[in-house]
């Protein structure tokens, strides 16, 4: 499938709003990769696809997760916003005949991150929070540093999210605890 069967499908799938920022996700992912080096086109495949699955109601997308059987983190089940990473991961070879193990863990990791991810997940979970779209206060700040500091960037993201899910007090995902730990561990190796 070509990306503009994606941009299709997101088109059809999506509400106009959740669609734009598909659209927004893409075009900086694809920008993202070009200047780290990484492949253009499963950066915007991933962008394209990553959110495919956030309007299916949430207890179809627990049934679909609990049968998969790789769901080995209870604390991931009792937060439904994370769901539909897992659940495009688990839908979208079925439905495109996307393959790319990379680009189906860019769309996995968007909500979460997790341990030693990939440049390609690190670029779409990046993307995704310093979209253009976004219109919080630091967006536009980050989205410019993410082209020079990408780690420096996703830490702040998981940060922002882990601060997000206590004042909610709402369970943080062993992934995303990983994701946090490693960042701190190697950033803080670089400064000393
Ligand atoms: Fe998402
Ligand atoms: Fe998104």
């Amino acid at each position: 499938m070509e990306l503009c069967q994606f941009e299709q499908a997101a088109k059809e799938t999506l509400s106009k709003k959740r669609y734009e920022h598909t659209l927004a996700v893409a075009r900086l992912s694809g920008e993202l990769a070009e200047t780290y080096g990484a492949d253009v086109t499963a950066a915007k495949t991933a962008g394209l696809l990553h959110d495919i699955a956030k309007e299916i109601p949430a207890d179809e997308q627990f049934t679909i997760l609990k049968e998969s059987g790789i769901i080995n983190d209870t604390s991931l089940l009792l937060n439904q916003n994370v769901y539909h990473g897992i659940t495009a991961f688990l839908t979208v070879p079925k439905r495109f005949s996307v393959t790319d193990p990379d680009v189906l863990n860019a769309i996995r990791y968007h909500t979460t991150g997790r341990r030693g991810m990939s440049l390609l997940e690190k670029i779409v979970y990046v993307a995704d929070v310093v979209s253009y779209d976004r219109t919080y206060k630091e967006a536009k700040e980050l989205r410019e540093r993410a082209f020079y500091d990408l780690d420096g960037v996703l830490l702040e993201a998981v940060q922002f999210t882990i601060k997000k899910l206590v004042k909610q007090r709402l369970p943080i995902a062993f992934d995303s605890i990983d994701c946090y730990n490693e960042l701190c561990e190697r950033l803080s190796a670089q400064t000393k």
